[in-house]
């Protein structure tokens, strides 16, 4: 079929099509969204190799697993946590398999610590090209029984240590215009959870922190510096050990994540420059349920499906007084 006659038929059902405005634009947008996937996934994912990727929290759950991968993936990684047999262990996994690391003890709380462990990374390592701000902690406890210290550190560990890592990190990336700041959020970050209060407080904090963000950059006029929040439901780490995550039959549905398939997804979205990555992907209708849905039914929703009692059953397995 020449171009010409392929126009003349098609024409008339694009100009019926474009008569109807709100199935016009969304044709249209679901028609460039399905190209950018398949130029960004098949035709040109960016590459990693021999870039430097500081990770927070990279000595357990999948702060390891997206070091590991990353590291296949070529880059160099900069393992950050508490505990430096932790890191060293990484370390080890990743230079057993030809990867390169370097391994650092820091408290992401204190913003001093941060700014001092930054400038030897910069004068041991190099110049970061991606921050990936994943160290987290959670309580567990209700917002009546939380005690006020380990409240305070819930938002200092998720939210507030974000501030000191992006400012002793991203100016290099500004600089050239060009880096990658993921933020791991949570599903916690796009709803409440009873029992949850202050952990869920702290991954919405995470959430607008990297908002603004991605908007100061665009202000900036960076648009090579990209930002990707992830936000995603239960990991199976023994972070959130001994939670329902879900009643039957929607935990059919929603079933813990596992650490490996995190650590790929987020990879791949960094490779990609996506913005966001919800994991499952029936977490991108959370937006849907607060749109539609009065308050009522929304939290009758959660009642029914399990949310509302999800923390009963959890059982702290992390040291929260570190
Ligand atoms: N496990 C889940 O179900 C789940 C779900 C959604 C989001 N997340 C988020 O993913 C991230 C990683 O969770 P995980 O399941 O791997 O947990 P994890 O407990 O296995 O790992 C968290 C790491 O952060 C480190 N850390 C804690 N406080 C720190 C501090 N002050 N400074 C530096 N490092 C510190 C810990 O030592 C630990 O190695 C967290 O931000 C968490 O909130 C987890």
């Amino acid at each position: 079929m020449s171009l010409k006659s392929f126009l003349s038929s098609t024409t008339p059902m694009m100009m019926r099509v474009a008569s109807k405005p709100l199935p016009a634009a969304l044709l249209l947008s679901l028609g460039i969204n399905v190209l950018k996937i398949i130029y960004k996934d098949y035709i040109s994912p960016r590459s990693l190799i021999g870039k430097v990727v500081v990770i927070t929290g990279a000595g357990s759950g999948i702060g390891k697993e997206m070091s590991i991968k990353f590291a296949k993936a070529g880059c160099t990684i900069v393992l950050l946590d508490l505990s430096l047999p932790a890191v060293e262990a990484v370390k080890s996994i990743i230079e057993s398999e030809g990867g390169k690391a370097h391994a650092y003890v820091c408290d992401v709380t204190s913003s001093t610590t941060v700014y001092s462990v930054a400038a030897s990374i910069k004068k041991e390592v190099g110049e970061v090209w991606g921050l990936v701000n994943n160290a987290g902690i959670v309580s567990g406890k209700s917002i009546f029984e939380v005690p006020d210290g380990l409240a305070s550190k819930t938002l200092a560990v998720n939210t507030e240590s974000h501030f000191w890592t992006v400012k002793a990190f991203v100016p290099g990336m500004i600089e050239k215009n060009d880096g990658c700041i993921v933020t791991v959020a949570s599903a916690a970050g796009l709803v409440g959870v009873a029992g949850l209060g202050d952990y869920c407080a702290s991954k919405w904090g995470a959430r607008g922190f990297n908002d603004s963000l991605r908007l100061e950059f665009r202000k900036m006029r960076k648009y090579g510096v990209k930002t990707l929040l992830v936000c995603p439901y239960f990991i199976n780490t023994g972070m959130f050990d001994g939670v329902n995550t879900s009643r039957w039959p929607f935990g059919l549905i929603l079933p813990m994540l596992q650490p490996s398939y995190v650590g790929d997804m987020i990879v791949k979205a960094v490779r990609r420059g996506q913005s966001e990555l919800r994991m499952p992907r029936l977490m991108y209708a959370s937006d849907l349920l607060h749109f539609a849905l009065p308050v009522w039914l929304k939290d009758l929703a959660f009642e029914i499906i399990g949310f509302s009692s999800s923390m009963d059953s959890f059982t702290q397995t992390r040291d929260t007084s570190k």
